[in-house]
This record gives structure tokens, sequence and C-alpha cells, in this order.
């Protein structure tokens, strides 16, 4: 047994479970877009970078990533100020485009990104995600999900708090800041 970082609580999900479940997904992906000539991934900068790097490997239908990095202010409004840091490099008109996403937590980011990428005219755009927290009222369109969490803050595997991290290869429980 590995000893954990002192500031964390507790591993929710281990490297293993991880890479079993991106396989699953990528086996998914594959099945839905056979048809299609190729696919775009869109990764989101820059917590969705370790995911990405599993998921494109693992994919064998043709297919090309690219990368937007995106801020959100104020975590606690409904509505989510978005602001994009770093735009996609090319035009996704007609072309089948997966944005990954590392988590889902108050869906802010990804409605943004779905209204902003589905204005930019795609044939068809779905949504990977590799965690989502638990939330009551959170509906919004998941087409590959990895895991469905407790909404606590969670590290690892390409998220960090405060930059911090991010390349523990399993998710894990940020220690909540004791009171004194
Ligand atoms: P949302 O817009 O509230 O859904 O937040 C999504 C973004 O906030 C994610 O893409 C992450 O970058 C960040 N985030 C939210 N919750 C966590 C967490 O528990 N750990 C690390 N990053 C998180
Ligand atoms: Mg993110």
């Amino acid at each position: 047994m590995t000893t954990l970082p002192p500031d964390i609580e507790r591993t929710l999900i281990s490297a293993d479970t991880i890479q079993e479940r991106v396989q699953q997904l990528a086996a998914q992906i594959e099945a839905d877009y056979r048809q299609a000539d190729r696919v775009r991934l869109v990764g989101i900068l820059k917590g969705a970078f370790i995911f990405m790097a599993d998921l494109t490997r693992r994919l064998s239908i043709p297919h090309v990533v690219d990368f937007m990095a995106i801020s959100s202010y104020g975590k606690s409004s409904v509505s989510g100020e978005v602001r994009i840091l770093m735009d996609l490099r090319e035009p996704i008109a007609g072309q089948h485009v997966i944005i990954v996403e590392d988590i889902l937590d108050t869906g802010s980011t990804l409605a943004y990104l779905l209204h902003n990428l589905q204005s930019r005219g795609p044939a068809s755009l779905k949504t990977c995600v590799l965690v989502r927290k638990e939330r009551p009222g959170l509906n919004l369109p998941i087409d590959y999900l990895g895991f469905d969490i407790p909404d606590v803050w969670v590290v690892g595997y390409g998220l960090d708090y405060a930059e911090k991290h991010r390349t523990l290869p399993y998710i894990a429980e940020l220690k909540r800041p004791s009171a004194d």
C-alpha cells in the first residue's frame, strides 16, 4: 500500500480503474464513429491533458486532437462567466467533434463550450467527461462519462488543487482545510 500525500483524504478511483474505464470509453467512441471519416477530440486545458493523452492512444479510429483553455470566474455564479484563454487552432465546421473534459462541477464550463462550439457548425458535437460531481439540478448532456463522484474537491490524473497533484495516477479526495 502506497502512502498518500499528507493533504489527501482518500483515494476515490484507483489508477487501474481509471485505465479500465478509459479503455471502455474509447471502445464506445470507436463503435459510435465507425462510419465517420474522422473525429476531432477537443481537450480542455489544463485538467484534461492526461485523460486526453490516454484516450487518444486507445482510439484506433481516425482522429485528430486539438485543445482549448478556458477560465471561469466566480464559481458561485450560476450562469458562470467563462472566457476563452486559448482557442482551437482550426475551424470545426462540418466535423465530428468530441469535447474532452476532466470534470463537471457546476457545469458552466461545459455549457459554455457546447454553446460556443455548436455555433461553429460542426457535423456533430458530443461530450466525454471523466468525472461528474453528483449535484442536484445538473442536467447537461454527457455522451461518454467515466465516473460519478461525490461533491468533494478531487485531485490527480490531471486535476489539481492550486497546481498541485496533477500527476498522481489515481483520483483522490483532498482533505478539507482544518478549522484550527
Ligand atoms: P464547472 O464549470 O463548475 O463545471 O467547473 C469545471 C472546471 O473546474 C473543471 O474543468 C476543472 O478545471 C475545475 N474543477 C472543478 N471541480 C474540480 C475539482 O474537484 N478538482 C479539480 N478541478 C476542479
Ligand atoms: Mg477543466
